[in-house]
C-alpha cells in the first residue's frame, strides 16, 4: 500500500491525489482520501484504482482543506471494496486513519472492542486499530498521540500509519513499524509519503522516520518524534534528497517499463561509473573493500532474495562460482526465514532487493544478523530499510523502477554482483591480472551492447504479434543464461498474463518436452559459448515435436536460424556477461505481448512493486 498526507498552507487534495498517483506502484485495489477543512472531515474512497477515486471525488465532495491524507491499498485483509478501502474512521466519527502494513493480533483486538460496543463496517485489521486509539483516548482522556502511542504498544504486525482528529485540526500523528514513512519539511507545512517521490517538487529535506518511531506533526510546528515503546524523545536526521522530478516521469514513453527498458543503458552505466577503472585495473567499492577479511574468509555466500531479485541471485551464483570460486546458494527470502537455516559467522549473506522494502527479505537478513553472519545488501532505493539492516552493502544506481514488472533493476544487480565477483576474485588469485583486465573491458562495453539489443525492438514486436494468442509459452537457457529463462517466463506471466514456465534447456526432456506442440512457442536462449552445441541439439528435439522456435542467438549465428522459426539476435560478448544481453529480447517481448493484449503493462493486477508483507 502506500500512504500519502499533508498539512500546511495549500489546499491537500491536489498534492495527495497526485501523491497516491506516484505511489500507485505499491498497490492499486483501491484508493481514498481524507480530507479536513476545520469543520467537516470529507472522505471518498473507492474499489479500483487513483483515477477511478479522482472521477469519483470530483463530483461527491468539496476537496476543500489544507489537512488531507490518502491511501492506495494491495488488499490484505479483506477484499478490495469500496468498504474496505482507507481511510477508516473510528466509531465517533472524530478520529480518521491510513494505514499500510497488517495488524496480525486484531482478532482478539477486535474481540475486546466488540465486548465493549464498538461496531465494523469493513472486513479490515486498520479498523480495529483506529477503534482501539479512540477506546483507549476516550478512557484515559488523553491527547491523540498519547492514544497512538498505547495503542501501537498492544499491536503485533507491521504498519506505516496517519491519524487525525476532528477536534485536532491543526495535527497529524504518524508512526512506523516495518513499513516505511518519509516527512518531506518545506516552510511551515509538512508531507507524509511511503516514499519521497509525492513530495518532491515541494520540498528536498526529509525524515525517514525508523522503526518503531512516531511523530506529531503540528501546522506550523517542530516536528516531535519519539520511540513507541518507551517515549524518548529523538533528534531526527533531516536528510537532503537527490531524487528529481524528470526522474519520475514518463518522458515520452508510453509506459514506465518500456522507458525504464530503454534506460538500461545508463543505469548500467550509472552503475559501474566509479567503480570500475579498467585503465588502472581495479574495481573500486566500499562495501567490499572495507570488509574484505570478511569476505576472504567465508565459507560461503548464501543469496536471499524474492521474485526478480531472486532470478539476479541466480545469476550471480553462475558468476561467483565460475570467477571468485566461492560456493554460492541462492534460496527464496520467504522459505530460509522460516527453515531454522544452518548460517554461522563464517557466511556472507547477500540481500538482493529492488525496493529495499520487501518484508521476507527483511525478516531473512534479522535472522541472518541474529546468527552472526555477515549480511551485505545489494539495493536499488537509496536509505531503504533493507539498504539501513545491512552491515555494509552496493547500490545499483538504477534510479526509480515504476513499472511493477522490473527491468532495469534487474540488469543493475546483476551488474554490481559481476564488480563483486570480479574484486573477490582478484583478491583471491582466482583470476590471472589479463584475465581480470579482460572482463573490465568487456563490462565496459555492455552498455553499448544493450543499445545495439535494444534495435531488435520492431522485430520482437513482430515476433510478439505472432504469438500474442498462445496461452502457454516454454522458456529454456542453460548455464549463466537459465536464470534468463526464469526471468522471461517471469515478465511474461506478471504482464500479459499468459501462462510461462522457464526451464534448465536440458531438464525439458524431464516433464515440459510432454507440453510441446504445434501450439507451444518456447523461446530458447543460445547464444555461441554457453554449452551452444548441447543447447542445438535441445532446439533439435524442440523441433522433432513441432514445437515453434523463437531463438536469442549470438550476432551472425547460423546453425540456430535454420532449425528456429524466429531467430532475435544480441552481440557477443563474454560468456559470464550474457545475461545481460539476453534478457533485453525477452523484456521486449513480454512487453509488446502486453500492449497488445492490452493489459495494463505498468500496474498487472494483483501485483504490487513493493511488498512489505509477508
Ligand atoms: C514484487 C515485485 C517484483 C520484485 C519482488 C521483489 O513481487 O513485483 O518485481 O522482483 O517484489 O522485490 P524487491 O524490491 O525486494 O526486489
Amino acid at each position: 500500500c502506500g500512504i500519502v498526507g499533508y498539512i500546511g498552507h495549500r489546499q491537500a487534495y491536489p498534492i495527495i491525489i497526485k501523491g497516491l498517483q506516484r505511489l500507485e506502484y505499491r498497490g492499486y485495489d483501491s484508493a481514498g482520501i481524507a480530507l479536513y477543512d476545520g469543520n467537516t472531515i470529507k472522505l471518498s474512497k473507492t474499489k479500483g484504482k487513483v483515477s477511478d477515486l479522482k472521477n469519483k471525488i470530483e463530483s461527491e465532495i468539496s476537496t476543500e482543506g489544507t489537512l488531507g491524507i490518502g491511501h492506495t491499498r494491495w488488499a490484505t485483509h479483506g477484499v478490495p471494496n469500496d468498504v474496505n478501502s482507507h481511510p477508516h474512521y473510528s466509531n465517533s466519527g472524530d478520529l480518521v486513519i491510513i494505514h499500510n502494513g497488517i495488524i496480525e493480533n486484531y482478532d482478539s483486538l477486535k474481540k475486546e472492542l466488540i465486548k465493549r460496543g464498538y461496531t465494523f463496517q469493513s472486513d479490515t485489521d486498520t479498523e480495529v486499530l483506529i477503534n482501539l486509539i479512540e477506546e483507549i483516548k476516550k478512557n484515559d482522556n488523553l491527547k491523540l498521540g498519547k492514544a497512538v502511542q498505547l495503542a501501537l504498544n498492544q499491536v503485533v504486525g507491521a504498519y506505516a500509519i496517519a491519524v487525525f482528529d476532528k477536534n485536532k485540526p491543526n495535527e497529524i500523528v504518524v508512526a512506523k513499524l516495518g513499513s516505511p514513512l518519509a516527512i518531506g519539511i518545506g516552510d511551515d507545512e509538512f508531507f507524509i509519503a511511503s516514499d519521497a517521490s509525492p513530495f518532491i517538487e515541494y520540498t528536498k529535506n526529509a525524515i525517514y522516520l525508523e522503526d518503531e518511531e512516531m511523530a506529531i506533526i503540528r501546522r506550523g510546528k517542530k516536528i516531535k518524534v519519539r520511540k513507541i515503546k518507551n517515549d524518548i524523545l529523538v533528534d531526527p536526521y533531516i536528510q537532503e534528497l537527490q531524487l528529481n522530478l524528470e526522474q519520475i516521469e514518463k518522458g515520452g514513453y508510453d509506459h514506465f517499463m518500456l522507458k525504464e527498458i530503454y534506460e538500461q543503458p545508463s543505469a548500467i552505466l550509472d552503475t559501474f561509473r566509479g567503480r570500475l577503472l579498467s585503465k588502472e585495473a581495479i574495481i573500486k567499492m566500499s562495501g567490499v573493500e572495507d570488509n574484505m577479511k570478511k569476505f576472504l574468509a567465508a565459507d560461503r555466500i548464501i543469496i536471499v532474495a524474492c521474485g526478480t531479485s531472486w532470478h539476479a541471485g541466480l545469476v550471480a551464483e553462475y558468476i561467483f562460482e565460475d570467477l571468485a570460486r566461492i560456493p554460492v546458494e541462492v534460496e527464496y527470502a520467504s522459505e530460509f526465514r522460516y527453515r531454522n537455516p544452518v548460517i554461522t559467522e563464517k557466511d556472507i549473506v547477500i540481500a538482493i532487493s529492488q525496493s529495499g522494502e520487501t518484508a521476507d527479505t527483511l525478516a531473512a537478513i534479522k535472522l541472518a544478523k541474529s546468527k552472526g553472519a555477515f549480511v551485505f545488501g545489494v539495493c536499488n532505493v537509496v536509505g531503504s530499510t533493507i539498504a539501513r539492516e545491512t552491515d555494509a552493502g552496493a547500490y545499483t544506481h538504477a534510479g526509480p523502477e515504476i513499472g511493477v514488472a522490473s527491468t532495469k533493476a534487474f540488469t543493475t544487480q546483476i551488474t554490481v554482483l559481476t564488480l563483486i565477483a570480479l574484486r573477490l576474485a582478484r583478491a583471491k588469485g582466482t583470476m590471472s591480472s589479463s584475465e581480470f583486465r579482460h572482463h573490465l573491458i568487456e563490462l565496459e562495453t555492455i552498455p553499448s551492447k544493450v543499445e545495439e539489443a535494444l534495435k531488435s525492438d520492431a522485430y520482437v514486436k513482430t515476433v510478439a504479434d505472432i504469438y500474442k494468442n498462445s496461452t502457454n509459452f516454454l522458456y529454456l537457457g542453460r548455464g549463466f543464461n537459465f536464470p534468463v529463462a526464469l526471468e522471461g517466463a517471469l515478465k511474461l506471466k506478471e504482464i500479459s498474463y499468459i501462462h510461462a514456465e522457464g526451464y534448465p534447456a536440458a531438464e525439458m526432456k524431464h516433464g515440459p518436452i510432454a507440453l510441446i506442440d504445434e501450439q507451444m512457442p518456447v523461446v530458447v536462449i543460445a547464444t555461441k559459448k554457453g554449452h551452444y552445441e548441447k543447447v542445438v541439439s535441445n532446439i533439435q528435439e524442440i523441433k522433432s515435436r513441432k514445437g515453434r522456435i523463437i531463438g536469442i542467438v549470438t550476432k551472425g549465428d547460423t546453425s540456430v536460424k535454420e532449425l528456429a522459426d524466429y531467430v532475435i539476435e544480441v552481440p557477443e560478448t563474454l560468456e559470464c556477461l550474457t545475461p545481460l544481453l539476453t534478457t533485453i529480447p525477452l523484456q521486449l517481448l513480454s512487453y509488446h505481448i502486453a500492449v497488445m493484449l492490452d493489459r495494463n503493462v505498468d500496474q498487472p493486477r494483483n501485483l504490487a512493486k513493493s511488498v512489505t508483507v509477508e
